[in-house]
């Protein structure tokens, strides 16, 4: 099957790292087009994913964008369709991977016969997309021939939406196992490199932006004992600067500045987990999935997250990790001492961890899902 993948960002996101993995099992015979230029056309491209980036001008309009907006945008999403629909000639599928890729392969998808599949990263609920978008995504998906939603928390949302049932199922994350080894050098060295020896060190990452709840773990690490320290590694993807500037602020206010290093984004990111004494996740919001949440428990490293969303599905408290409500910084303060004071427990807790994300999340396994659906419900009489 030969499958045209659209991607709204030329940014890397989760979504985009998920789209990395699905895109490499077809790479002879699909093509990634994207958006707008950036980092992610230059990842794909070093795995040798074919990829060509549609439009120089990023689409305006945003998740919580209202309909007028969504009208200006017309002007820019017309022309872009018109591209897709000559590409999508050449393709047996659409395969949009976020919501304006799905505004658009549905277009395409219409004009030129192609299936749409829609993988759905997003919780489609008011908290994170204004009413008029929510609609135009589910009525779209709709008219999708499948949804792969990226956890059952996803395909809840979608379904009290408006969304189909008999459209919709989960495919969790993959994960490429073998990236995974332990290597107490590169971790030993990478804690020298930072200054973090003897510091019991807090890993914080993703994209700095409100819902992530950094300020959550600010509040935090200022409840908990001096020898703490946290990495916050990301960036603010999506100009997120009013808010990078209230952390700082934060930390200043807090007099956190010798307990806090803000990294950016880092290619990194295995060797940094496994060199930290916990990884945390606050989102304020339910997570869709929580990818940096099967990271940290793949590197054996415990993992504090917040309670809502695809985290339930992830973490089983106590036994898997820890679960905190969101925007709680005493909560966090208290697990976050409970995991320094009984290290050895926490640490047996993360072993486990990491036995359990292997078995849940090996790419391989999630791929043959994939596979699986598309063949059954999307390719079943052309598929070979
Ligand atoms: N990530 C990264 N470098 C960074 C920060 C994050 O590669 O500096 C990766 C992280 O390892 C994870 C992804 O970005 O795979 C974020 O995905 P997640 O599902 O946690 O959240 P999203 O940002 O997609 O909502
Ligand atoms: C989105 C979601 C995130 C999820 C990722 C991969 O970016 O925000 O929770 O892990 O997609 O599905």
């Amino acid at each position: 099957m030969k499958i045209l993948f659209l991607d709204q960002s030329g940014r890397v996101g989760g979504a985009e790292l998920c789209l990395l993995d699905v895109a490499a099992c077809c790479r002879d015979r699909s093509l990634v087009a994207l958006f707008e230029d950036g980092t992610f056309r230059q990842l794909l491209e070093d795995s040798h994913i074919p990829v060509q980036v549609l439009s120089q001008t990023p689409i305006s309009v945003r998740k919580e964008s209202s309909w007028l907006a969504g009208v200006k945008s017309v002007r820019q999403l017309l022309p872009l369709s018109a591209r897709v629909v000559r590409l999508s000639r050449q393709y047996d599928a659409i395969y949009a991977n976020t919501q304006k890729a799905l505004v658009v392969g549905a277009i395409a998808s219409f004009l030129s016969r192609r299936p749409l599949i829609y993988h759905l990263h997003d919780i489609l609920s008011l908290e994170h997309f204004s009413l008029t978008n929510q609609r135009l995504a589910v009525t779209l998906a709709n008219r999708a021939a499948l949804v792969i939603a990226n956890s059952e928390a996803s395909k809840a949302a979608f379904l009290e939406a408006g969304g189909q049932r008999e459209k919709v199922y989960v495919v969790y994350n993959g994960f490429q196992l073998s990236q995974y080894q332990e290597n107490r050098d590169r971790a030993k060295s990478l804690r020298f490199t930072l200054g973090l020896e003897g510091k019991f060190v807090i890993g914080h990452f993703s994209r700095l932006s409100p819902w992530k709840g950094q300020h959550v773990l600010l509040d935090a690490l200022s409840r908990c004992s001096a020898d703490v320290t946290a990495i916050f590694v990301g960036d603010a993807l999506f100009g997120e600067q009013a808010y990078v500037q209230q952390l700082h602020e934060q930390v200043e206010r807090l007099e956190l500045g010798d307990r806090v290093q803000f990294l950016g984004f880092r290619s990194d990111v295995i060797p940094l987990m496994q060199m930290c004494d916990i990884v945390t996740h606050t989102s304020t919001a339910a997570e869709p999935f929580g990818r940096v949440i099967v990271e940290a428990m793949l590197c054996g490293t415990p993992v504090i997250a917040a309670k809502a969303g695809g985290a339930l599905e992830l973490v089983e408290p106590e036994r898997t990790g820890w679960l905190v409500e969101p925007g709680d910084p005493q909560m966090l303060a208290d697990a976050i001492a409970g995991c320094q004071q009984n290290h050895t427990q926490a640490n047996a807790i993360a072993q486990y961890a990491q036995s359990e994300a292997r078995r849940r999340f090996d790419l391989e396994t999630i791929n043959q899902q994939s596979t699986a659906l598309l063949k059954s419900k999307v390719f079943s009489s052309s598929y070979e």
